[in-house]
């Protein structure tokens, strides 16, 4: 023992709604810990805080905010949280996400009127994740799923717009994989790739997104 705190990894799961990205992150974060590791589970938007709020009642159409606006909010909700995500990952927890600058994006830009540069500009030098999970599945088959089409967004059509932004928004940390195997194989893929991850960046230090 040397002192040394290893940092956590920002591992980020990602894709359209009804995907399986909640139930996943949940059994990583379960699996993480069981197996010694400190993990925490995160989403994305929190909807607890002041901003989140109005982002949850215009998700359940509660109430209108202008497109630019909305996006703005969903990046201040990922910002309001950056002090203690970095501390978190600093003391060595791994920090599992639903949901990231990612979404931000491909729902924003999946609308009319926008680009994925301007999209992606009030997000850049978030931390940057350590590795993405991108779950990819029928738009069809994600609307067969439960609760679909109850929330702002939760279209098809629209959906597959998303997923051609997600394709678009595809780097080198994304390992995309498919959501309609079972929940546990998909679920060993990623309790895999994550502890590899976790061990190839415990020394690095973190950067910032899209910088
Ligand atoms: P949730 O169902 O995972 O809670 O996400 C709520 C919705 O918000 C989902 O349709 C994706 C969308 N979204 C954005 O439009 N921008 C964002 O930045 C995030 C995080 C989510
Ligand atoms: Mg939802």
């Amino acid at each position: 023992m040397n002192g040394v705190v290893r940092r956590g990894a920002l591992i980020v799961l990602e894709g359209c709604d009804r995907c399986g990205k909640s139930t996943q992150a949940r059994k990583l974060v379960d699996t993480l810990v069981a197996g010694g590791t400190p993990a925490e589970l995160w989403r994305f938007p929190e909807r607890s805080s002041s901003i989140g709020q109005l982002i949850g009642s215009y998700l359940e159409k509660k109430s209108e905010v202008e497109d630019h606006a909305i996006h703005l909010l969903f990046s201040a909700n990922r910002w309001e949280s950056v002090p203690r995500m970095r501390k978190l990952l600093q003391d060595g927890t791994t920090v599992v996400v639903d949901r990231y600058a990612y979404s931000g994006v491909a729902f924003t830009a999946a609308k009319e009127g926008f680009d994925i540069e301007w999209c992606k500009q009030p997000d850049r030098g978030l931390p940057e994740p350590d590795l993405v999970l991108y779950l990819t599945i029928g738009a069809e088959d994600a609307a067969k799923r439960a609760d679909f089409g109850g929330e702002r967004y939760e279209q098809t059509d629209f959906q597959k717009r998303v997923a051609d932004m997600y394709g678009l928004l595809r780097e080198d940390r994304w390992e995309t994989l498919d959501a309609s195997q079972s929940i546990k194989d998909l679920h060993d893929q990623i309790a895999k790739l994550t502890r590899d991850i976790i061990t190839r960046v415990e020394n690095k230090p973190i950067n910032k997104l899209w910088m």
